[in-house]
């Protein structure tokens, strides 16, 4: 196994993404960052500077369990304090299994202001994967949004309630492209020529198989990815290889990722376009890229209008995506047979004292100032509320399919507790929004695990048929899940990795509102932590440079 070392910095530039100028935060002038490829088994040593002259920041690395290493995990307020501006901090993790994974920012709401990239695992040199391709490719999408992280974070967070509103554009791989004519016609600030902003250009060789490794990091919206006339295989998903099967067309949730093989096998003198479509909410916005067949010219718009994509509020397709997904035979880890603890987790829309607010069985969290990980191991127990949160709702009494009767909630710190190396369930159970007739898709990410999926449903989970029907036989593992509207989405983990993770809807202004829980677990075994990840709330002196 070698070391990689990666020196970067962390700016804000001004950037033109979409055709319009905005300050974006980059990683060495980026957005995407340069992306981690390194083989299973290698040391990643990231020397991150904060180049951000007046704020904090931290990066997590999305999908990377961080064995061993629980204060790496870039989770601020949960794993470690911000790194403050122009400080440098050293990321040192060991990537242990091979797959698609992600990074981005882990503070506030700066993963939307662009820092975001990606992490290619290969596998160990003379191995071989179970599938055959020609080029491996690694495409981000995201979500794009005009206004300043500040003006968005600063809407949520006021009793004069600003929700972020749906995005400005779709992001293919950092390139998105927005009608300028709607800013009038000054080119300063909005210029359709600028190169910057010419569609991303995925240039192929007739006849050869692609596998694209793609991963979303959308701030708010869930996606259709498709590539114009082309089927697509799926073979992976956060990590774990995938029974193969066949789409036109891949959902894709925020902090997911999957591989496809695309063979390019149509006529060879045109190009295509690859789509990026808003699914779940009603957006027209739309992202797009060229899928070049060489030598066509990679410029040259392919002779068709954009693909429609599903109709927005269709669930059915993607519910039949996510039922699809299973385990590759030949690399099944099947699921213990029983879990020793049960926690339901019903999502809900909040009101509290005023502000708009997300919250788990009617508890909306807050970071408290210490992050976890420290308090715990340095009994700092004043750091946050000692009582865990509860382990479930009024089941019988609560109608998911309307607005909540009562809307407050408690905001708290509250974390739950694992015992060590116990099985562990979770139920979450969506409801209706605090608008009549609606229910969102949340994609639930674990920090520090991977879990068995072990079924979807719609309406009220029911504890008794509902289980019986888990598939316990071949689950995929992943780190991201979508849970449907009005539905529920059951997963199994094993809390056997030392330390304190958090878990939340990836979709960030919802975590922000309060849509996410901690889990501690095995906190005893975790070793003596570094004093880079301290210096903030109770553990101010703590830190020795
Ligand atoms: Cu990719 Cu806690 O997030
Ligand atoms: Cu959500």
């Amino acid at each position: 196994a070698r070391v990689r070392r990666y020196k970067w910095e962390v700016k804000y530039e001004l950037k033109s993404p979409d055709c319009y100028k905005k300050l974006a935060i980059t990683i060495n002038g980026r957005s995407p960052g340069p992306s981690i490829v390194a083989r299973q088994g290698d040391t990643i040593i990231v020397e991150l500077k904060n180049g951000l002259f007046t704020e904090n920041v931290a990066i997590h690395w999305h999908g990377i369990r961080q064995i061993k290493t629980p204060w790496m995990d870039g989770t601020e307020g949960v794993t470690q304090c911000p790194i403050l501006p122009s400080d440098t901090f050293v990321y040192k993790f060991v990537v242990d299994r091979p797959g698609t994974y992600l990074y981005h920012a882990h503070y506030g709401m700066q993963r939307e202001a662009g820092l975001y990239g990606s992490i290619r695992v290969l596998l160990k040199e003379g191995e071989s994967e179970p599938f055959r391709y020609d080029y491996d490719r690694s495409i981000i999408l995201n979500d794009w949004y005009h206004k300043s992280t500040h003006e968005l974070s600063l809407g949520l967070t006021s009793i004069n309630f600003a929700w972020i509103n749906e995005p400005q554009s779709i992001l293919i791989q950092g390139r998105g492209k927005f009608d300028c004519n709607t800013v009038g016609t000054t080119t300063t600030l909005c210029n359709a020529s600028n190169p910057e902003c010419a569609p991303y250009t995925m240039t192929v060789v007739p006849g050869k198989t692609y596998r694209l490794r793609i991963g979303s990091l959308t701030a708010l919206s869930a996606l259709s990815f498709e590539i114009e006339g082309h089927n697509m295989t799926v073979v992976e998903a956060d990590g774990h290889y995938v029974e193969p099967f066949i789409i036109t067309n891949l959902f894709i949730y925020s902090g997911e990722t999957y591989s496809v093989l695309v063979t390019a096998d149509q006529d060879p003198s045109r190009n295509y376009w690859a789509s990026a479509k808003i699914v779940s909410r009603n957006s027209t916005t739309n992202g797009f890229a060229i899928f070049n067949y060489y030598p066509t010219h990679p410029r040259r718009d392919p002779p068709t209008i954009l693909p429609p994509g599903p109709h927005w509020d269709d669930v059915a397709p993607r519910l039949a995506q996510s039922y699809a997904i299973k385990a590759r035979r030949g690399f099944i880890y099947p699921p213990p047979q029983k879990s020793d603890r049960t926690i339901v987790m019903l999502n809900t829309q909040n009101t509290v004292g005023g502000y708009r607010r997300w919250s788990v069985n009617n508890v909306s969290f807050n970071m408290p100032h210490t992050p976890y990980l420290i308090a715990y191991k340095h009994n700092l127990l004043h750091a946050f509320d000692q009582r865990q949160p509860p382990d479930g709702y009024d089941f019988v009494g609560y109608n998911i399919f309307a607005p909540p009767p009562n809307p407050n909630a408690t905001i708290s710190n509250a974390a739950y507790r694992l015992e060590f190396n116990t099985i562990v369930d979770i139920v979450l159970q969506n409801a209706n929004t605090m608008n009549a007739k609606n229910s969102e898709t949340h994609p639930w990410h674990l920090h520090g695990h991977d879990f068995w999926v072990l079924g979807y449903g719609l309406g009220k989970f029911d504890a008794g048929k509902d289980s019986e029907r888990f598939n316990l036989v071949d689950p995929i593992m992943k780190n991201t899940v979508a849970v449907h509207p009005f539905g529920w989405t059951a997963l199994r983990f094993r809390a056997d990795n030392p330390g304190v993770w958090a878990f939340h809807c990836h979709i960030e202004s919802h975590f922000f509102m309060g849509m996410g829980v901690v889990f501690e677990e095995g906190v005893e075994r975790v070793g003596e932590l570094p004093s880079s990840i301290m210096g903030c709330g109770d553990t101010k002196g703590f830190y020795k440079p």
